[in-house]
C-alpha cells in the first residue's frame, strides 16, 4: 500500500502539472520553482548540518564563567548541536564541577571539561592556560575558540573598579595567556559585549572628543586611561557601560593585529540571568546565543565587528535594537554628516550655513528687482550700476562666507 502510494505519487505530481500547465502556464512555474525552493533550503540545511555537526572535525572552544547564565546555555548548544569539545570555564570549582554534571545530564555526552578560571586574577588565568596547555597537547590539538563570556554588573552588586576589571582587563588576560593554543589562522575570538556599550558612548557622559575614541581600536595604554576616566564618575552604570564599550575597542585593536582570526563583540540581547533577575529581562539564556553562534560559525564579513542579539551588524555609539535596520555604510556616512561632516569634508554648520547664505542672496537679487525695476539679466545687458552692485554682494557673499565657513565653521552644535 506505502509502496503504490509512493511510487504513483510522482506519476500524479507530473499528470497534476501537466493539466495546471494546459491552464496556465505561470500556476505550474510557480509550483515548481516552490518545490526548487523548498529543495535548496533543505540541502542548504542539511550542509549547514554537515559543517556544524556532521563533519567529525570536532572543534574545541572555551567559554569563560560558563557554569551558570548565557554561557552555561551556550555550552549546552555547543556540545548537543554542533559537535564540540567545550572547556567550561568557572572562577569557582564546586559550581563548575556542578555545571559540568548538568551539561552532560542534559546532552547526554562527555564532551565538557571543567577549566577553573577566575579572568580578574593574572595567576588564575595563567594556571588555566598552563592546564588548558596539557590537555590540549594530550589530543595534539588547537583551540578553535576563545569565548570570553565571564562578566559582572547589575544585580551583582559589584563596585565599579570590579566591573572594569571584569569585563575590560578579563578578556585581554584571557587572550594573552590563550593565545598561543589558539588556531592561528581559523581560530575565533569572541566578546560579550553589551547594548550598554553604545549606549554608554551615545549618552551624555562623555566629552565629543572621547566619544570619538570610543569608535576606534584603543591600545592598551589609552584604555587604562579611560578605565580611569570612567572610575572617577564612581557610577556602576556607567562602569558596566564603559567596561563594554571599551571591550569593544579592545575587539577591534585584536582584529587589527590578528588579521588571520576572526574576532567579534556582541550583544546576546536582555537576557535573564543572576546579572539581571528582578530588572525587567524575560528571555531565557537559551535565546542569548543567537549572535554567539554566528559568531563562532558562520563566515562572517568582517573581523572586529559588533553584532547585534539578532545577528546583525551593530553601532558602537548607538542602540541598535532587534528588528531594526541593520547598521551599514549608509548608516555611517548619514550618522558622520551629523556628527560635522558632509559629503566633500565639508564642516556641518558651514552646510547649513551655505543654505541660509544662498537664501540671503536670494532675497538680495530679489531686492534688487523689486528696486531697479529690471530682472538680473536686464540690469547687466544695460549696465545698470544698482543691478551690478546687488549682484556683485550677493555673489561674492555667498561665495565668501561659504569658502570662510568651510574652512572655519566651527563644529560646536555636533549632537550625539
Ligand atoms: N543577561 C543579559 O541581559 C546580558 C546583556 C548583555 C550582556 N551580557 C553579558 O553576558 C555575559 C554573561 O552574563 P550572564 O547574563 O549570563 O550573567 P550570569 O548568569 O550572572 O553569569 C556571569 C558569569 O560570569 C562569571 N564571572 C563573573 N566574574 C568572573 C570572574 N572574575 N572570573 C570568572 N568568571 C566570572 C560568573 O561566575 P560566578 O557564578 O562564580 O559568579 C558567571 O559564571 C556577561 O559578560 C554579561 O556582561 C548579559
Amino acid at each position: 500500500m506505502i509502496a503504490t502510494s509512493t511510487a504513483s505519487s510522482p506519476v500524479v505530481y507530473c499528470l497534476l502539472l501537466l493539466l495546471l500547465h494546459s491552464l496556465h502556464p505561470s500556476v505550474s512555474a510557480l509550483i515548481l520553482s516552490g518545490s526548487t525552493a523548498r529543495t535548496s533550503v533543505a540541502a542548504l540545511r542539511s550542509t549547514n548540518n554537515d559543517d556544524n555537526n556532521m563533519s567529525g572535525d570536532l572543534k574545541r572552544i572555551l567559554v569563560t564563567g560558563a557554569n551558570t547564565g548565557i554561557g552555561l546555555a551556550l555550552t549546552k548548544q555547543l556540545v548537543s548541536e554542533y559537535n564540540c569539545h567545550v572547556y567550561l570555564g568557572s572562577r569557582n570549582p564546586e559550581r563548575g564541577a556542578f555545571a559540568v554534571e548538568e551539561v552532560k545530564k542534559c546532552t547526554g555526552k562527555d564532551s565538557v571539561e571543567l577549566l577553573t578560571i577566575n579572568v580578574s586574577d593574572d595567576a588564575s588565568v595563567q594556571s588555566a592556560a598552563n592546564t588548558l596547555s596539557e590537555k590540549l597537547g594530550a589530543s595534539s590539538s588547537k583551540l578553535y575558540a576563545i569565548v570570553n563570556n565571564a562578566g559582572t554588573g547589575f544585580c551583582h552588586n559589584t563596585p565599579p573598579s570590579e566591573i572594569l576589571d571584569t569585563n575590560t582587563r578579563g578578556p585581554r588576560r584571557v587572550v594573552d595567556a590563550i593565545l598561543p593554543h589558539l588556531d592561528s589562522t581559523n581560530g575565533r575570538i569572541v566578546n560579550l559585549g553589551s547594548g550598554a556599550g553604545p549606549g554608554f558612548v551615545g549618552g551624555n557622559r562623555l566629552s565629543k572628543e572621547r566619544k570619538m575614541r570610543y569608535l576606534n581600536p584603543m591600545e592598551e595604554e589609552e584604555i587604562e586611561e579611560e578605565i580611569a576616566h570612567i572610575l572617577k564618575m564612581n557610577d556602576e552604570y556607567a562602569a558596566y557601560g564603559g567596561s563594554k564599550a571599551l571591550l569593544a575597542c579592545y575587539t577591534m585593536k585584536l582584529a587589527q593585529v590578528h588579521p588571520n582570526l576572526s574576532v567579534s563583540i556582541l550583544s546576546p540581547g536582555y537576557i535573564c540571568t543572576d546579572m539581571t533577575r528582578g530588572m525587567g529581562a524575560s528571555k531565557p539564556p537559551e535565546e542569548g546565543t543567537v549572535s554567539l553562534i554566528k559568531c563562532l560559525f558562520e563566515d562572517l564579513p568582517a573581523s572586529g565587528w559588533f553584532w547585534g542579539s539578532d545577528g546583525l551588524r551593530s553601532p558602537l555609539h548607538y542602540m541598535r535594537n532587534p528588528g531594526e535596520p541593520e547598521y551599514d555604510v549608509l548608516f555611517e556616512r548619514q550618522w558622520n554628516f551629523n556628527q560635522g561632516r558632509g559629503p566633500w569634508g565639508l564642516k556641518k554648520n558651514a552646510e547649513i550655513w551655505n543654505g541660509r547664505v544662498a537664501q540671503v542672496a536670494f532675497v538680495v537679487v530679489l531686492l534688487q528687482e523689486l528696486i531697479t525695476g529690471k530682472g538680473v539679466i536686464a540690469s547687466i545687458t544695460d549696465g545698470d550700476a544698482v543691478g551690478y552692485a546687488f549682484l556683485g554682494l550677493a555673489g561674492v557673499g555667498t561665495l565668501g562666507l561659504t569658502i570662510w565657513l568651510a574652512i572655519k565653521g566651527d563644529e560646536s552644535d555636533i549632537v550625539f
